[in-house]
């Protein structure tokens, strides 16, 4: 597993139709991007600080400009971003994409794959063969036949969610929505949205579902069908809900099979959880599964993958005569270029990578935890959890500069693939040194 290439000097390309014309190969040669080797992430030396907003308009061409041409704007931009990248400490984003030289002539197309994944297109200029090769992929690992699973490539976790809960509630009208109050905002989101009527369950310490508030709040509504969003890995403290006592309460509770839909959000862990404990599985009774395709695994635009039961899908599909398809998507226009991001990471770094990425990450994070236990500041991680959950930092300045995510007095560090133990070793060093002040 690589990592983005920090050390190259950046030569800004004049845009001129040559060179979008470009190869991989020319656009090594000229240095505007790596050529794809790994080469280890070098760590920018303490006062790279935190990003400040440029002050920018668009220029018009011809008339006189005082301020700086495009190209170093752009240069000064990338510049920072590369010193930023190594204090990525707070969000779930996947760093390490060796392969965005190679995918970069795919920028010279527009690429669209509006409408149905499965459907044939009028127009060229799509990569839905791209997407069935990711979806079948993805309907394997969630032990799903190919004739039976429905699915397309979303722009992210969100739209995921969206699209699984409004297929619960095209199956079942007048369901009501059941939530942890871990659940990401966009499960709350979609409520609001569709209008429909929802119960927050309470969480124990851990961020975990607690079930026994379910039970209760499913027997206050046995009248209403239910629907679950059911989260594998909360997005603050990393907790996994466990389908399987869901299932039990719901049939505890007399919900039969046609009364209840479960939305699996699975955004960051549907990609690790398969490789520790194959909890995530269509041979249970579950409707759908989402996850975010730049978080895991990485993808330079962000997006995800949805999959559900084909025999759901006809629920929300509606026949479109401009685009003489079937959509059953959320949006119109989709990213054709994420299914081919997502189709050669895949494909480049196989289960077996994958696997080793879910081994190093949980390691990396038990080892941020014992060396923070050891400095006597209070943590907490999650069992397969990478996501290791700490004392809030008074100093403002550290928690920008790390770019941390807090809630409340909690603050989180997610060790993703692309953080190094030297990157951890920086963070706590400076955290220790910041409490003694
Ligand atoms: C559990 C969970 N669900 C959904 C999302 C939303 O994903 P996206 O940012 O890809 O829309 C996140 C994002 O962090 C998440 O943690």
């Amino acid at each position: 597993m690589g990592s983005l290439s920090l050390e190259m000097d950046f030569e800004p390309l004049p845009m001129t139709p040559r060179s979008l014309a470009m190869t991989p190969r020319s656009l090594a040669r000229r240095r505007l991007f790596p050529n794809g080797e790994n080469k280890k992430q070098k760590v920018a030396p303490p006062g790279a600080g935190p990003r400040k907003n440029l002050e920018l308009e668009v220029m018009e061409p011809g008339l006189k400009n005082d301020g700086p041409s495009l190209d170093t704007i752009l240069v000064n931009y990338l510049d920072t971003l590369k010193q930023r990248v190594n204090y990525h400490l707070g969000y779930p984003v996947n760093i390490c994409y060796d392969h965005y030289a190679t995918l970069a002539p795919l920028l010279q197309f527009h690429l669209n794959n509006c409408g149905d994944p499965f459907l044939q297109n009028t127009v060229d200029f799509h990569s839905k063969d791209f997407e069935v090769a990711v979806l079948d992929w993805f309907a394997q690992l969630w032990e799903i036949e190919k004739d039976q699973y429905w699915g397309y490539v979303t722009n992210g976790g969100t739209e995921g969610n969206l699209h699984g809960i409004l297929l619960g509630r095209e199956l079942l009208p007048d369901g009501i929505l059941y939530a942890s109050k871990d659940s990401h905002y966009s499960v709350f989101k979609a409520a609001r949205m569709y209008r429909m009527d929802s119960e927050t369950i309470n969480t124990s310490v851990n961020g975990e579902m607690d079930y026994s508030d379910l039970r209760a709040k499913l027997l206050q509504n046995k009248d209403k069908p239910a629907i679950i969003n059911v989260t594998i890995g909360t997005t603050f403290k990393g907790a996994i809900d466990d389908v399987d006592v869901i299932l039990e309460t719901l049939k505890d509770c007399g919900y039969s099979q046609d009364r209840f839909y479960i939305h699996c959000d699975a955004a960051l862990c549907g990609l690790m959880t398969p490789f520790i404990n194959n909890m995530i599985s269509f041979k249970k009774p579950i409707g759908s599964v989402t996850i975010s395709g730049h978080k895991f695994l990485g993808c330079p635009m962000p997006c995800g993958v949805q999959i559900t039961r084909k025999s759901y899908i006809n629920n929300l599909s509606t026949n479109v005569e401009y685009i003489a398809s079937v959509d059953a998507t959320i949006s119109g226009s989709r990213n054709g270029l994420t299914p081919i991001f997502l189709w050669y990471s895949l494909s480049a770094k196989g289960q077996i990578g994958l696997q080793k990425d879910v081994k190093r990450c949980l390691e990396n994070a038990k080892y941020l935890k014992d060396r923070l236990q050891k400095e006597g500041i209070s943590v907490m991680l999650n069992e397969l959890s990478i996501i290791v959950v700490l004392e809030r930092p008074r100093d403002h300045e550290f928690v920008r500069r790390w770019q941390l995510s807090c809630v409340k007095d909690m603050a989180h560090v997610i060790v993703m693939p692309g953080i190094t133990r030297e990157m951890l070793d920086n963070f706590i060093s400076e955290l220790v040194q910041q409490r003694k002040q």
